[in-house]
């Protein structure tokens, strides 16, 4: 195994070689996050990689991210360190997205009716599914905005396939909510049907995280990402994406102490003093701590030698479509 150091020159020295540009997410590990090119969250992160003018874009990050870069700029040619799946975007794919559908046509609805919104952490396919039923893809950055946007076709909404962040959106905004196959759900009483998927990350934050570092510490203020159950939203002083929290936590006054339900890797560097994990367990995203400096050389190596690892590829027809869904969201943002 190479050491930190001699991967860390190796690198630079490919990227002087290559027309490369390093993308990586906030959840990051640090030694890969530090050699990034650009950095952001995920919307910041679409927008900009596709504008670079690098032949070849190296994300690190998980997969529906790298698929995003290929959809809005399919002649660029992406490749991932490590391919790793982010789980909530697995819990869907178009036959669970089509059932979703049915479970509202089968309630009343036309499906004429529905307006899909899709998280951002989808696969292609179901982006496509969304773009094809005139739908939106929105991120945690700019989910009410898109919601907003879509009501204003006085159509129900289906948000797929965070179920905490369509119930927290929907509560922020006064709209109703419910949760296909939790309890009773009927989409005639509510604004916004969310299909039941989770971040197994996000899940780890509690209720009584909150209640016990209000305690422990009083005057503490409470930073969560929208991904958190709608109980932890609540309770909490600021909810927003990755960036925003980091704006949030950067606009604090140094001696105010925070105490921050998100990722690992992005609250521990996020301030040296007075900030906290909200949580007593390592709130690790295991698929974006895959990614290494060594896989982060190997496939630039690789690049540089003819046989890319791990490129992104999708169909011509799924492109056509997830883009749709995509630049809709961009054009909801500007309008
Ligand atoms: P952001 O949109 O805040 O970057 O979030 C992406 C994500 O996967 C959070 O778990
Ligand atoms: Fe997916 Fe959750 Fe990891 Fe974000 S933190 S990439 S939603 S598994």
């Amino acid at each position: 195994m190479r050491d930190l150091q001699s991967l860390q020159a190796e690198i630079a020295q490919l990227k002087e070689e290559l027309s490369v540009t390093i993308v990586a997410h906030y959840y990051q590990k640090d030694e890969v996050f530090e050699i990034a090119d650009i950095t952001g969250d995920s919307l910041e992160l679409a927008k900009r990689a596709k504008e670079s003018e690098s032949e070849w874009i190296l994300f690190c990050g998980v997969g529906f991210m790298g698929q995003s870069v290929k959809i809005l700029a399919p002649h660029k040619r992406v490749a991932m360190p490590k391919i790793a799946c982010c789980a909530m975007a697995r819990m869907i794919d178009s036959t669970y997205f089509d059932a979703s559908v049915q479970y509202m046509v089968d309630h009343g609805i036309d499906k004429e009716e529905i307006l899909p919104i899709t998280y951002i952490n989808s696969g292609a396919e179901v982006k496509a599914k969304v773009g094809q039923m005139g739908g939106s893809v929105c991120t945690s950055s700019s989910a009410v905005k898109i919601i907003e946007k879509a009501l204003q076709s006085g159509k129900k909404i289906l948000f797929v396939p965070d179920k905490c962040l369509g119930q927290n959106v929907a509560r922020m905004m006064g709209l109703k909510s419910c949760v296909i196959g939790e309890g009773e759900c009927d989409p005639k009483e509510a604004d916004i049907i969310c299909y039941n998927g989770f971040c197994s990350v996000h899940q780890l934050f509690e209720l009584k995280d909150v209640e016990f570092f209000r305690k422990r510490y009083p005057g503490i203020k409470i930073a969560v990402h929208p991904e958190c159950k709608p109980e932890v939203c609540e309770a909490a002083d600021f909810v927003g994406s990755t960036s925003q929290i980091i704006r949030y936590v950067q606009s604090l006054d140094p001696e105010q102490k925070v105490a921050v339900g998100t990722e690992y890797n992005l609250v521990h560097r996020l301030r040296p003093k007075n900030t906290y994990v909200l949580s007593a367990t390592k709130p690790e995203c295991p698929t974006m701590n895959e990614t290494s400096l060594e896989d982060v050389a190997n496939t630039l190596k690789a690049i540089k030698e003819g046989a890319p690892l791990n490129e992104i590829f999708v169909d011509d027809e799924t492109i056509k479509w997830a883009r749709v869904a995509l630049e809709r969201m961009f054009e909801y943002l500007e309008g």
